[in-house]
């Protein structure tokens, strides 16, 4: 918000200093709001939600001090700045002990208060930049956090600086769950001239209706039983700047009727509203559903979609690109060695072919937790198969086997004078673990048996702890 769009709440018992302060601050540009007494302080930065709050610190019915008190435990996010009367500092240095921004001494000049609620409102809109900033380091948010190697991912990238650079056009995410919807949108808003406003992000699942609604676009003090303060909605807050409404395709009917209205006229009301308000947002909708089946059932509005679907992308799942994996697994040993502070170094060979033989069907999130897990389970360097969980590790089993393998059971003949089953296995069991050093997955996947069949025959035959390796 620029500063000149501020709401300011004036509270003083002296009339003539309200007024002439409500004068003074409606020149600059500010909304001024009006308040007598502490309860009417109170009820007036819970219902308007102002900016800036100028706080006498002597009121008739409570000590300003207490106000400010009760203003921080609330969840009003103005800054206060306390006026106190000359003399009154020490009152004013235990103000600023308890949260407020700063003080001015009554008399005070008018262009020294100007120039203090400017300087507060400065901060709180750098304090806003500074945290967007700090989320934007958090995550990713540059075309260069977007990892792979693949045609699709190539295109994507010239899509998205294609639809950043284009103002306000409204896109739609599809994909299945994982496959970067949320890093997508997140690029979107920070590669666009709306990075320095915010982006806002709301779960359409995850509220029941009446909540989302609110959540989305705010409401006015006493709409319903629980709205004891006016609320803005994200589509307010992310004036400017996007909101990303993730699946989509839970939204209620009623609901989409309101959000085509904002998209096409950029304007809205807040629940238990009667005046239409104004907005600029981007809205990036994503769904992991197929909305047409939606729109077919009667779920979702057809007008939305067509209004939605002008810039679509469409995540391919990761089986779809298995030349992604691997430029994906490296960056996560990066980022994960860092984050540990650990050195992994690479992967061993079998694990690299297990990871690019897997089906993924949770996707690059899904690839991600198995390297975080994998890398807190290796002691080394390298991680190896046996750091992988055992179904991904499995994908691994029906490639042909290495050339160590000893002779092939098939191809074994039973001797005329009978043999003893027991030698035979036992003695094929210490080859197996004799080849692969000891290494267990390795060596039961070379018996093809499972992991713990081989530790069941190690126990029965006594070749336990024997070069044990991997355990
Ligand atoms: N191409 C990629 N490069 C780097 N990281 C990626 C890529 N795609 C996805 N990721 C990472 O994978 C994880 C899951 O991605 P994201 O949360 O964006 O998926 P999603 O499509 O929103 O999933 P869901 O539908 O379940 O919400 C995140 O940590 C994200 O950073
Ligand atoms: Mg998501």
């Amino acid at each position: 918000m620029t500063p000149a769009a501020a709401t300011i709440l004036v509270v003083d018992d002296e009339h003539l200093i309200r007024w002439s302060l409500e004068q003074q601050l409606r020149r600059e540009g500010f909304t001024v709001l009006l308040a007598e007494t502490g309860g009417e302080a109170i009820q007036k930065a819970q219902a308007e939600n102002p900016d800036l709050i100028l706080l006498d610190i002597r009121l008739p019915d409570a000590d300003g001090l207490e106000i400010l008190e009760r203003l921080r435990a609330g969840d009003a996010e103005a800054l206060v700045i306390m006026v106190t009367a000359h003399g009154g500092v020490e009152s004013a240095v235990r103000a600023m002990k308890l949260g407020a921004h700063d003080y001015i001494i009554k008399p005070f000049d008018v262009e020294e208060l100007k120039l203090t609620v400017r300087k507060a409102l400065e901060t709180k809109a750098l304090r806003r930049d500074v945290a967007r900033f700090q989320a934007e380091l958090g995550h990713g948010s540059s075309l260069g956090d977007i990892v792979g190697d693949s045609r699709v991912i190539r295109d994507l990238k010239l899509l998205i600086q294609r639809i950043a650079q284009s103002d306000a056009t409204t896109v739609l995410l599809e994909g299945e769950s994982g496959t970067g919807k949320d890093l997508v949108a997140r690029v979107i808003h920070f590669q666009s001239a709306r990075a320095r406003a915010p982006f806002l992000a709301v779960n359409c699942a995850a509220l029941p209706d009446h909540l989302l609604e609110s959540e989305l676009f705010g409401h006015e003090k006493g709409a319903f039983t629980d709205a004891k303060a006016l609320k803005k909605g994200l589509f307010e807050q992310a004036d400017g700047g996007t909101v990303y409404l993730d699946e989509i395709g839970d939204m209620k009917l009623d609901l989409q009727a309101k959000l085509l209205r904002l998209i096409e006229e950029k304007s809205f009301r807040r629940v238990g509203g009667v005046r239409d308000l104004q907005v600029d947002v981007r809205i990036i909708a994503a769904t992991n559903r197929d909305l047409t089946k939606a729109m077919e059932a009667g779920e979702f509005r057809k007008d939305l979609y067509y209004r939605l679907k002008v810039f679509p992308i469409h995540l391919d799942p990761l089986r779809e690109r298995p030349e992604d994996i691997l430029p994906l697994v490296r960056h996560f040993l990066h980022r994960f060695s860092g984050e540990m502070r650990r050195e992994i170094r690479d992967l061993h060979p079998e694990a690299q072919a297990c990871l690019t033989k897997y089906t993924w069907p949770g996707n690059v999130r899904e690839l991600r937790n198995v390297l975080e897990r994998a890398m807190i389970l290796a002691s080394g360097e390298i991680l190896h198969v046996e750091h992988l969980p055992p179904e991904i590790g499995a994908a691994q089993v029906e490639r042909p086997l290495p050339p160590a393998t000893p002779a092939h059971a098939a191809g074994m003949t039973l001797p005329a004078e009978g043999v003893s089953l027991e030698e035979v296995e036992r003695d094929l069991v210490r080859q197996a673990l004799e080849a692969t050093e000891g290494n267990q997955v390795r060596a039961a996947r070379l018996l093809g048996i499972s992991r713990d069949a081989l530790r069941n025959r190690m126990k029965k035959f006594g070749l336990g702890e024997v070069g044990q390796k991997g355990g």
